[in-house]
């Protein structure tokens, strides 16, 4: 049997540089066009797509092709922020405001912050962007007494948890963190750049200091781009 390796290598190689010039969902060849094309056989294509579908950059669907796909970044499940989190991948992150404005604590949002109706809170909805690519939208409610002014701060260059650290002296002790499945809402998916109906996961924090519950986020991620990853402990 003649050692395909270097062919291997080199069709590797050739599809990865065709992925990278082709937008996410774009058709790559054929296993067969693949082999014809190269002069590999069979197998060694189907090995070079299998290799790429393992690393996130291919799909197949079964009767349809192979198509174009980005890895699914893994988020900790820790007490880190959006920044600290991209930052750790490789990736630059960067933010869009998409609102900001003061409120006071309904019914709902009285029982989350443990305070009473009516206790004035801070509002900041942001699109987080990592490397220049929409990744979050993330809806943030913060206890006003514990972060004045922060509605002047200037949340698109910075991050809320350097912020927070800096300038009000806030390190997040404790949280909980839930993570649900839904259907983006028509607007998320314009602004997510997703089809109409495509999945997202949301992740609700809350982050406390000190005993005081702070921080309240709902984070809308694209389903098909993430997985979340957590150290599970053993039971004791
Ligand atoms: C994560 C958390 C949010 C938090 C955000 C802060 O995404 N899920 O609850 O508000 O980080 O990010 P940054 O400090 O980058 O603004």
């Amino acid at each position: 049997m003649t050692d395909e390796r270097p062919k291997y290598q080199r069709l590797v190689d050739h599809l990865r540089s065709l992925i990278a010039d082709l937008p996410v969902g774009a058709a790559v060849p054929s296993e067969r066009a693949l082999a014809d094309d190269s002069g590999v056989s069979r197998m060694t294509a189907r090995k070079a797509l299998a290799a790429l579908e393992r690393e996130g950059l291919l799909r197949r669907e079964v009767g349809r092709g192979t198509f174009v796909s980005r890895p699914a970044v893994s988020l900790p499940l820790m007490l880190t922020s959006f920044t600290e989190d991209m930052r750790a991948r490789g990736l630059e992150p960067s933010s869009r405001l998409l609102g900001r404005s003061a409120l006071a604590a309904d019914a709902e949002l009285a029982v989350v912050f443990d305070v009473a109706v009516g206790e004035p809170l801070v509002r900041i909805d942001r699109l987080r962007l990592a490397d220049g690519t929409p990744f979050a939208i993330e809806r943030t409610t913060l206890l006003d007494r514990a972060v004045p002014g922060i509605l002047d701060v200037d949340l698109v260059a910075a991050s809320l948890y350097d912020v927070l650290e800096r300038e009000h002296g806030i390190h997040f002790d404790a949280g909980r963190q839930s993570i649900r499945a839904a259907i983006a809402r028509p607007d998320d998916a314009t602004t997510l750049e997703l089809a109409p109906g495509d999945a997202v996961l949301e992740l609700v924090r809350t982050s406390i200091a000190g005993g005081t519950v702070i921080e309240h986020t709902v984070s809308t991620y694209p389903g098909a781009r993430f997985e979340l990853s957590a150290s599970i402990a053993p039971v004791t």
